[in-house]
């Protein structure tokens, strides 16, 4: 395995006291226990329930090659022996290395945040850039206090484009994380009502979102979304920290630097153009909804600013598809037919809601089917969540879903406010909900899945594919073998 940092580098950057004989340098960084690559280093953090000094011999156990321990902590270690870095506070230290990983990068480093869309985006970005260099992007939403340093400290000395995801729940926190990653080119993807419950207005989230631009490297860019109704407000915040001439736009509106020129929607891809640079880009996109175009231009206007090929930008954008969980989507068989699922149970708010409920309204029926939305509650809405839950009534019509089954708690406002308009079936029991979905659909329906990750909607998706099996897809039917 090659050698992410050597030994002396560790050293250094964390400054730290060796103990033991350490190896000539480490193949990686981890802070799981029970997920160390073979002569990685394993980092003891403190969690909310857990504290990794506890883990260290499991880590050792599973391949870790160094530990990097708190000196408060050492009494506590017992008699373990093995290579160790010992240091003042162990979440301190990954985020030294995070910033040696960034100083020591020559490549360019990109940063999204957001309301929503950031883990589509990042993994777009990542996928576009994949033809034009070597790419470190983060996993899955690691996107906080940990998860950025930790994909800081994982970036490779020969990365030619770092993709960040930035996330936040208080004000602060993208200042703190920004400041480590430094990015060239940062993104917004919109301001939007989530995570409501740490702030007053939208536009506190606003102020919150724009601390990203606090972190942009000299001469670097920012890049925002014309269509959002924030634009302006985080246009203004732009200009006043001296990005004016370094700011562009993306969005549908003639205005905007990266534009959407023409579109043809499909139930399961988008094929549209762009104008980049006054050059017009067409690209296939491998996954369907307004709202992925949205973060397509914007990874588009990423892309050129990070001066990557773009035609192999848009080629690769083919291939992108929607994750497991943010709508990913398959056909199960039912009986002798079929009906499709879309899966959305990882997240939701208020516009990722309606992004959903605009999939599930794009989505074609077959013969006989109806478009089922099967839906649970929006987390951290806090005051507002009563009426944010009410407000899906209209789309939900506008859409013209057939049937909307619901659980959670405050979804069973919606559902009085629904009822009689359209057909409902509210169960505050999950499991009784899926009992109900499970006889309901039918050969022909499109079901779509969407619920705040806490409220366990997963449940809902996995029960569905354990029952239905997935259909192969037709490619592989029509193929002849040789
Ligand atoms: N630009 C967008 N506008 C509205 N909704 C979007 C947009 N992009 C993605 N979504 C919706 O938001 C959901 C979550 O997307 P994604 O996981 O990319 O967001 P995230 O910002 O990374 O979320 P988290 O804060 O949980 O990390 C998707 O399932 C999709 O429905
Ligand atoms: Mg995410």
């Amino acid at each position: 395995m090659e050698q992410l940092w050597s030994s002396d580098e560790l050293l250094t950057a964390m400054n730290g006291r060796p103990v033991g004989e350490l190896p000539s340098g480490v193949t990686g960084v981890s802070i799981d226990s029970r997920d160390v690559p073979e002569g990685a280093a394993f980092f003891a953090i403190k969690g909310d329930r857990f504290d990794g000094h506890d883990f260290a011999s499991a880590a050792l156990a599973n391949g870790a090659g160094v530990l990097v321990i708190a000196e408060e902590k050492i009494p506590a270690m017992g008699n373990l022996i093995a290579p160790m870095i010992v240091v003042g506070d162990v979440l301190t230290a990954l985020e030294d290395l995070g910033r040696a990983a960034r100083r020591r990068v020559k490549g360019k480093v990109a940063a999204v945040t957001g309301s929503v869309g950031k883990t589509t985006t990042k993994e777009m970005l990542r996928t576009a850039l994949t033809p034009s260099g070597k790419v470190h992007a983060s996993v899955a939403s690691f996107n906080n206090h940990w998860g950025v340093p930790l994909t800081l400290a994982r970036m490779p000395r020969d990365t030619d484009f770092g993709v960040f995801e930035i996330g936040m729940n208080h004000p602060g926190e993208i200042r703190t994380l920004v400041d480590m990653v430094r990015p060239d080119v940062a993104m917004i993807t919109c301001v939007e009502a989530a995570h409501m419950g740490n702030f007053k207005n939208l536009n506190e989230i606003a102020d919150a979102k724009a601390e990203i631009m606090e972190g942009v490297v000299k001469d670097g860019s920012m890049i925002l979304n014309l269509d959002n109704d924030l634009y302006k407000y985080l246009r203004k915040k732009a200009n006043a920290l001296g990005l004016k001439d370094r700011t562009y736009s993306y969005g549908c509106d003639k205005k905007a630097d990266f534009e959407l020129l023409s579109l043809r929607a499909h139930s399961d891809c988008s094929c549209f153009t762009v104008k980049i640079k006054g050059e017009e880009i067409a690209v296939k996109l491998g996954a369907p909804g307004e709202h992925i175009i949205q973060n397509a231009i914007g990874v588009l206007g990423m892309c050129s600013l990070l001066e990557a090929d773009m035609a192999l930008a848009a080629l690769a954008l083919a291939d992108f598809s929607a994750e497991k969980g943010r709508g990913a989507r398959s056909i199960r068989q039912i009986g002798a037919g079929e009906f499709t699922l879309i899966d959305e149970s990882y997240n939701a708010n208020p516009a990722s809601m309606r992004a959903g409920i605009a999939l599930l309204a794009a989505a074609e029926p077959g013969r006989g089917g109806r478009r089922i939305a099967v839906l649970g509650d929006m987390l951290e809405m806090g005051e507002f969540s009563e009426t944010l839950h009410v407000a899906l009534a209209e789309p939900l019509q506008e859409a013209g879903v057939d049937i909307v089954a619901l659980s959670g708690k405050d979804m069973n406002y919606l559902a009085e406010a629904i009822r009689g308009e359209m057909q409902v079936y509210y169960r505050s029991d999950l499991d009784a909900l899926i009992e109900w979905l499970m006889s309901k659909i039918r050969s022909g329906d499109v079901v779509m899945v969407k619920s705040s990750l806490g409220i366990g909607f997963g449940k809902v998706v996995k029960k569905l594919q354990e029952k239905f099996p997935e259909c192969e897809p037709e490619d592989d039917q029509l193929a002849s073998g040789d």
